[in-house]
């Protein structure tokens, strides 16, 4: 197929970009409408850049746990009966009774990694993997000049096309962070290309490595380190005085409840600014105090032997990263000594968080007609459509990239499993709408 759609060619009501938990759940969501109500098919297709599912591959690090419950999977808080829940995928595997046993609510990374491998799989018949958006576009016409359809632009395998749709549904996750002036290469890696990058290493040559960062990928990758390089310095490059703790207790979990992306988004800006002010230790540049402990273990137990290598530079960043001869340079800036500070390593790894999904690259020219908030981010509706300055018959929606108008949840999966419920009721919905007044303007014409 080209690369231009024409008016005629088969019409989705919605197309999924990205296929990672968010619109996997989106998937779920839509296949349980098909079952509660046949009478209005939603046809629904997702496109994936990977050649197959994988939920962040390079941190699915041995021991790495769920920061969630398991009951915040793909479907039960929206459907507590669905097949297609954690303990459903349990059932299946032959291990429900034993992980009731083990009385934990943290599953590994790994285990729920293979729950959304189970779920992705029944879905798989949506799903085009090896297929990467490269735009959206507003397609020209439509009832009284408002553009209903869009266009995305797909490339894959077998080249590029153009699939037309009523909705999209943006999901294309988190993007990686480095320090302005650093570049990832052989032997400076962002967490995201963790296991990919040291898998590939000659870990001989590995005598000494750095993790830069006091969030969870840091203290996990660390530990890592430690465990699988035994005769290496590993250095940790700690903006605080030490790692402080993700406040998962009981009060300050309700920031994560259904019900709460209702009052951050209906609360005005000082409760919104309250949320964050109050509650972001419970999400960025902190780490579960399991992991912590651990890794005061391990370097007060190294002091008892006498054998350091695992160090942690206290209140220091990375200023910059030099190459010298075939060794990395750190640049510090370490608060309490003044003086700049250098450390050379062998590899370096950055955990240094994340930027939030914008679709603005995706739209092109068509986000001029999406408005923004006096920050500049894009104002969104609650159903998570982003607001047009002009009427459109068409819908974005978005899966992530939303803190700033539903709240703490928008990048993590909390909340999934009812947000993808709420995209698609409100994508049902205003398609009947929309056929509604189409209906009453033929009546009217007729009359
Ligand atoms: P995700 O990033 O998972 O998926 C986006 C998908 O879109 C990717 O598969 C990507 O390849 C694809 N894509 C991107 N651009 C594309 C394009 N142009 N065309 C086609 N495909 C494209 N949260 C939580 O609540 N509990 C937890 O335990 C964790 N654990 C965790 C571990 C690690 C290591 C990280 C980095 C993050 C977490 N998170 C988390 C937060 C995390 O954001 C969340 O778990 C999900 O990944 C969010 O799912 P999404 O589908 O929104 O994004
Ligand atoms: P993060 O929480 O955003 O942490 C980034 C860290 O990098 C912060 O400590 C930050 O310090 C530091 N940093 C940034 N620039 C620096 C520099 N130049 N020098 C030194 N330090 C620097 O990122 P993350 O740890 O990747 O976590 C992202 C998300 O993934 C979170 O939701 C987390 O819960 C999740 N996650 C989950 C798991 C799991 O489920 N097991 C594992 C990993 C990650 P400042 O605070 O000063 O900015």
């Amino acid at each position: 197929m080209g690369t231009a759609g024409s008016r005629n060619q088969e019409i989705h009501d919605v197309v999924g970009i990205g296929f990672g938990p968010s619109n996997l759940s989106l998937a779920i969501a839509l296949e349980e409408h098909q079952t509660t109500s046949p009478g209005q098919p939603v046809k629904a297709a997702f496109f994936e850049q990977q050649a197959e599912f994988g939920w962040h591959r390079n941190m699915l690090l041995p021991n790495a746990t769920m920061q969630i419950s398991f009951l915040k999977d793909l479907a039960t808080f929206r459907n507590p009966t669905s097949r297609f829940s954690f303990v459903s995928y349990l059932h299946a595997a032959g291990r429900l009774v034993q992980f009731v046993n083990n009385q934990d609510f943290f599953p590994t990374r790994r285990e729920f990694h293979g729950y959304l491998e189970w779920a992705a799989a029944q879905v798989a018949d949506r799903v085009s993997y090896g297929s990467r958006v490269t735009a959206i576009r507003p397609v020209p016409g439509g009832v009284a000049g408002v553009a209903d359809l869009l266009d995305v632009e797909v490339s894959g395998p077998t080249g590029t096309r153009v699939v037309r749709t009523r909705n999209v549904a943006v999901s294309t996750g988190l993007v990686p962070r480095l320090p302005a002036g650093v570049t990832s290469d052989e032997r400076v890696w962002h967490s995201s290309e963790f296991l990919a990058k040291f898998g590939a290493a000659d870990k001989a040559g590995l005598r000494s490595v750095a993790v830069v960062g006091a969030g969870q990928s840091a203290a996990e990758i660390a530990r890592y380190l430690h465990d699988n390089l035994p005769a290496a310095q590993v250095s940790a490059v700690v903006p605080s005085y030490g790692y402080t703790v993700a406040d998962d207790t009981p009060f300050a979990n309700q920031i994560f409840d259904p019900a709460a992306v209702d009052e951050y988004y209906f609360g005005g800006a000082r409760a919104r600014d309250a949320f964050w002010r109050y509650h972001r230790n419970t999400n960025y540049s902190v780490v579960d105090s399991d992991v912590i402990r651990d890794l005061f273990q391990r370097t007060y137990d190294e002091q008892v032997e006498g054998a350091k290598r695992l160090h942690f530079r206290n209140l220091t960043k990375v200023a910059e990263v030099r190459r010298v001869g075939d060794r990395t340079r750190l640049v510090l800036d370490a608060l309490l000594d003044g003086e700049p500070q250098h450390l050379d390593v062998d590899a370096v790894v950055f955990a240094t968080g994340y930027d939030v999904l914008d679709p603005a690259r995706l739209l092109g020219d068509f986000d001029r007609n999406f408005l923004r908030d006096e920050a500049g981010r894009h104002q969104v509706e609650r159903d998570y459509r982003l607001v047009s300055s002009v009427e459109l018959g068409c819908g974005v929606y978005l899966q992530g990239g939303t803190e700033h108008t539903h709240g703490l949840s928008s990048s993590l999966l909390s909340n999934i499993a009812v947000r993808s419920g709420e995209i698609a009721d409100s994508i049902v919905l205003r398609r009947a709408e929309q056929q509604l007044t189409q209906e009453r303007a033929v009546v009217r014409a007729a009359a």
